[in-house]
């Protein structure tokens, strides 16, 4: 199977990364293209910046999308859907307004359109919310959907530095978005339990307005310190609960014990949890973000569409209407 990167960045650098390894070049991968802009050096023979070379090209069956941001990710991944091509994405800003479009777009012209990389970096979340989904109606969902923010909570407590100091670091390491804005005022969370939402109840939810979204941008190291004191933890949460035909939708920080799972979760770990009513709940926990783990989720994708294995047909034309009314006691 042949493979176009576009973008090659920290994902796109990852995905060529794991191809190139002796045991996954076994399975027949290659890559064909690499996106990157008209000002770079085409360091590397796959290297062209042009998009329609790509997705002209016949023998090149699968487009990973790795550019991050709304457009030109959003006409580039419709123009490869349209020209025949599976795509696969880690971008959720782009699937969380458009992850219905994309959907259709895939079934109409036959191909597939995968993102397990989108949310939780390297956890099989996607997946294991589709299994859970084949059985249960999944109520809730929650927890710490976002590896820069946690990175930055958690070098705040252990080792006293800075906000600004732990951000900075967190960009070097490849974790937070070309806007670390996304990732510290709750957006990137936001995204990510969108598109969860979706999956799990059906529904379209791209108007997220109105919904509470908070990060943690003025988390200071006196209130870290503080919060340690009286035996807490601060986490950047995602949260949402569906019943009756309303749901709820949180972004927020908030405290945990420190004998918790949650406050258990170090570096740029996720810990995402599920509610489904055969299985309970159901946690899910390792790298949210970074180069190899993110490119292993998308490295999964390819393989399942090598092996043509179905991920579950989705339906979003659920009407449902947003509550802030539901209390603590409806959560996990
Ligand atoms: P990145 O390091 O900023 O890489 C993006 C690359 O795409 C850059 O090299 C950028 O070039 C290039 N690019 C952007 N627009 C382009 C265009 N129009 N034509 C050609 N090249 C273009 O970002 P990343 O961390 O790899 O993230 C990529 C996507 O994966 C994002 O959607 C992100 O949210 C998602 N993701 C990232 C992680 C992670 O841990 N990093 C985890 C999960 C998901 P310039 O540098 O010149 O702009
Ligand atoms: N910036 C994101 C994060 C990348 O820190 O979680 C993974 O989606």
């Amino acid at each position: 199977m042949k493979i176009a990167i576009l973008g090659f960045g920290t994902v796109g650098k990852g995905v060529y990364e794991i191809v190139k390894k002796a045991n996954v070049q076994t399975q027949n991968l290659s890559v064909s293209h690499i996106l990157v802009r008209k000002n770079k050096p085409r360091v590397l023979k796959e290297m062209t910046d042009s998009i329609d070379e790509i997705v002209n090209d016949q023998e090149t069956d699968i487009v990973v999308e790795a550019l991050g941001g709304i457009e030109p990710a959003h006409q580039y991944i419709l123009k490869a859907l349209e020209h025949g091509k599976h795509v696969i994405t880690a971008n959720k800003a782009v699937i969380a307004i458009y992850l219905k479009q994309f959907s259709d777009a895939a079934n109409k012209h036959g191909v597939k359109f995968y993102f397990e990389a989108s949310v939780g970096g390297g956890i099989p979340w996607i997946q294991g919310l589709e299994k859970a989904l084949r059985i249960d109606t999944v109520n809730t969902i929650s927890g710490i959907f976002n590896g820069t923010s946690n990175f930055i909570l958690d070098q705040m407590s252990r080792n006293e530095e800075s906000f600004d100091e732990v951000l900075a670091e967190a960009q070097k390491l490849g974790y937070a978005e070309a806007d670390p804005s996304a990732d510290i005022d709750g957006i990137d969370v936001a995204n990510k339990l969108c598109i969860s939402a979706d999956i799990a109840y059906n529904i379209n939810l791209q108007d997220r307005k109105k919904l509470p979204i908070f990060g943690i941008r003025n988390i200071t190291l006196e209130d870290v310190d503080f919060f340690s004191q009286h035996g807490y933890a601060v986490k950047l949460i995602g949260r949402t609960h569906q019943a009756d035909n309303k749901f709820d939708y949180v972004v927020e920080p908030t405290l945990f014990a420190h004998h918790s799972l949650e406050a258990n979760t170090p570096d740029n770990y996720n810990l995402i949890s599920l509610n489904g009513e055969t299985i309970g709940k159901l946690d899910f926990f390792g790298q949210g973000a970074g180069m190899l783990p993110t490119a292993n989720a998308v490295i999964q994708d390819i393989l399942d569409i090598k092996e043509d294995k179905d991920h579950l047909k989705r339906n979003f034309d659920k009407k449902m209407i947003y509550s802030s009314e539901m209390t603590k006691a409806d959560y996990l």
